[in-house]
């Protein structure tokens, strides 16, 4: 018998490998994988570039604009090797939407009540046939309410700098410091959670994972494990 197709939302704080462990999922299940935070990054990224932000100031009118025009139009990519890069009008812009220059803003952007209720819509219709795999801040509570399973993932601030400082390194970024990813940390931990729209909120019927000390592959297995019981159930 053909096993049960589901939605799965994987929420909670930014940089506690949300998108590795949902990633990893997806490929195992052969479900879609949306990563909902690339999409508030993109709309970030259109802003930036647009010279629509000014310091902490967004010229919100005429980003709803663009946004009602369909000026942004952004979708992911198949990749030859097996990942997925995020698309804003037709151009690859996965490196650009990973900088700093985005990530101190983002939170910003994320505020916004009608960037978030264009985003909610594109991820409703993305995950409406259901078996997808999508991870963000307010999938289990807004985007897929009923989704059969949630995950609410968590880390210390402190695990979670170091892990996204590593990353920064990795990709040649050799300026940054410690210090100021874990500022960066903190202060979108901030925003996510007092924001008036959508606060970051575990759903009640969601499962905790405090991956603080847990390596990839155990999480990856625990993760299987309760998608097979949620499947078997
Ligand atoms: O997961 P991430 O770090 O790429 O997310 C980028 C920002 O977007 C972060 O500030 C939280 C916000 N976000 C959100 O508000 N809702 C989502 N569903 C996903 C991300």
């Amino acid at each position: 018998m053909a096993l049960k197709k589901i939605t799965i939302a994987i929420d909670g704080h930014s940089s506690t490998g949300k998108s590795t462990m949902a990633k990893a999922l997806a490929r195992r299940i052969g479900y879609a994988y949306v990563d909902t935070g690339a999409m508030y990054r993109a709309v970030t990224l259109f802003a930036l570039r647009n010279k629509l932000i000014k310091g902490e100031k967004v010229d919100e009118k005429a980003l709803k604009e663009h946004l009602k025009r369909g000026d942004i139009m952004i979708t992911f990519r198949p990749t030859k090797d097996g990942k997925s890069v995020t698309v804003l009008n037709g151009k690859n812009v996965e490196r650009y939407i990973r900088s700093m220059r985005v990530s101190n803003v983002v939170s910003i952007i994320a505020a916004i009540g009608f960037v978030r209720k264009a985003m909610v819509k594109q991820q409703q219709a993305m995950g409406k046939d259901k078996g997808v795999v999508m991870d963000g801040r307010d999938i289990g509570t807004v985007v897929f309410p009923d989704a059969e399973m949630k995950v609410f993932a968590t880390a210390s601030a402190e695990v979670r700098a170091q892990r996204r400082f590593d990353e920064l390194r990795a990709k040649g970024d050799t300026t940054t410091t410690f210090e100021e990813v874990l500022e960066n940390v903190t202060e979108r931990d901030r925003i996510d959670s007092t924001r008036k729209e959508s606060p970051l909120r575990q759903a009640e019927d969601a499962v905790v994972l405090d991956n603080s000390h847990l390596s990839i592959e155990d999480q990856n297995e625990w993760l299987y494990q309760l998608y097979l019981s949620r499947v078997r159930s």
